[in-house]
């Protein structure tokens, strides 16, 4: 079997299934080969080239016009007639948002839009994620056992989403159903049966982010950030277009919300699964800023990010023509030897771990990650102090299939609840 630049393909490129277990499972182990011999490759089933070194992919962040995001939310893989249809049916027209978005549009609507991500801006939202964080665990905490995910992760980060982009209360409940649908839609594999439903719950979910827009523009000096958009839209309405601000209506929820609590999951599975770190966090709480950090290094929710080669290229000594797609594993170049000493270690110390690209890099480079971060550090901090004696149950984890989403559903931990910290010291 020939690739397209006529090379012949190795056994490693034409196994690469990044929808399989193995992938989900762990995706830097999974491409270790690729790393180690043949860091890029073409994959034929998937029809892109995967980049899997920290050098290669920092230097295709580097150059958004060489390397044009714009296929960063483009079903990766194509639905039937059936299912854009449907799809049609709704007036489904999710476009360009920023993360998508090319030169020069880009960069004029990230400014425009960048002041509500500031650290001032974020520090009003801090006392909201302590308080749900503290609710939520309120509620399991005399149970010695909890689903983290299914009790907690899942709807804490959603819940700050919305709050964040300025959602009305009444209509939270709705479109946290429709959320996990636009998921699999994008980065997913549906089989034809499942496309159908998929498609008509993404449908749904564009409608309804409709008529929340919709009741913004009625209230827009209210909090939040897609009322600072409209506002922003009066000045400057060829920046932020009503196209971009339905898109982003549907796409922030995910952008903001699953990253979060898939993040937040795979870092509690990964200190929970090294007791030892786990301990030291209890015992120093400074160390958790850190410790979140390598936790994304090391086990982050982005497992891998697309580019468009928009002009022939040179990516790690391989051509690449242009019109090639490119998916870009940033979980394995979070784990490149070349880049972090003992790259595999989970090591909470680290003092480049902040250096990960799971937030991206250069002019797209996550607007949220502060935001994410805060979550992140208050969590940790409201389970290392309340319940700093939980421990992983025995149990087998699954994730959603799709490339670039990556959390376990489920996180099962146990605890004495004895032996609770309020119980001691009420
Ligand atoms: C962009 C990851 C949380 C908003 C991105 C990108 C990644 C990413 C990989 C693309 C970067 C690039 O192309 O260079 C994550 C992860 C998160 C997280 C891992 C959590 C741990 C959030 C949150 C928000 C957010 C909480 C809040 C709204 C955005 C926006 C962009 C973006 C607006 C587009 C920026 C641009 O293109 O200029 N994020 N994200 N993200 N993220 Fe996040």
């Amino acid at each position: 079997q020939k690739g397209p630049t006529g090379c012949p393909i190795s056994h490693g490129a034409a196994d690469f299934n990044p929808f399989g277990d193995a992938y989900q499972q762990d995706p830097p182990e999974y491409v270790r080969w690729a790393r180690e011999q043949e860091p890029v490759f073409f994959s034929p089933q998937l029809g892109y080239w995967v980049v899997t070194r920290f050098d290669d992919i920092k230097a295709i962040f580097r150059d958004n016009l060489t390397f044009s995001p714009s296929i960063a939310l483009e079903k990766i893989t194509p639905t039937g007639d059936e299912a854009n249809a449907v799809l049609a049916s709704y007036g489904f027209a999710l476009n360009r948002t920023l993360v998508n978005e090319d030169e020069p549009a880009h960069m004029p609507r990230r400014r425009a839009l960048m002041e509500p991500f500031t650290p001032e801006e974020l520090k009003h939202h801090e006392p909201m994620v302590r308080e749900l964080a503290r609710e939520y665990v309120d509620r399991f905490i005399n149970d010695g056992s909890a689903d983290l995910v299914d009790q907690m992760l899942w709807e804490v980060p959603l819940t700050v989403a919305m709050h964040f982009l300025g959602v009305p209360k009444d209509d939270m409940d709705t479109l946290r159903q429709y959320s996990i649908a636009h998921t699999v839609n994008t980065w997913g594999r549906p089989k034809p049966e499942e496309q159908v439903a998929v498609a008509h719950a993404v449908g749904n979910f564009w409608q309804y982010a409709g008529k929340v827009l919709d009741k913004m523009r009625a209230d827009p000096e209210a909090p939040g950030w897609m009322q600072y958009g409209i506002r922003k839209q009066r000045e400057m309405p060829e920046v932020v277009t009503d196209s971009y601000l339905h898109s982003m209506m549907m796409a922030g929820i995910v952008a903001a919300h699953e990253t979060t609590a898939n993040a937040t999951a795979n870092a509690m599975k990964l200190l929970l699964q090294h007791p030892k770190v786990w301990r030291e966090i209890c015992e120093d709480p400074s160390l958790i800023a850190n410790a979140v950090e390598e936790c994304l290094r090391h086990n982050g929710s982005v497992a891998a990010w697309r580019r468009l080669v928009t002009q022939d290229a040179v990516i790690g000594g391989q051509a690449i023509p242009a019109g090639s797609k490119l998916l870009i594993v940033t979980s394995s170049a979070n784990h490149d030897e070349q880049h972090f000493v003992d790259a595999d270690f989970f090591d909470i110390h680290r003092d480049n771990a902040s250096d990960h690209l799971t937030f991206g890099y250069g002019s797209h480079q996550c607007m949220g990650k502060n935001l994410a971060r805060m979550e992140m550090q208050i969590f940790l901090e409201e389970f290392t102090r309340r319940l700093p004696h939980m421990r992983l149950s025995e149990q087998e984890f699954s994730y959603v299939p799709n490339t670039s989403f990556r959390g376990p559903e489920h996180l099962w931990v146990q605890w004495d609840t004895a032996q609770n910290p309020e119980r001691k010291d009420p």
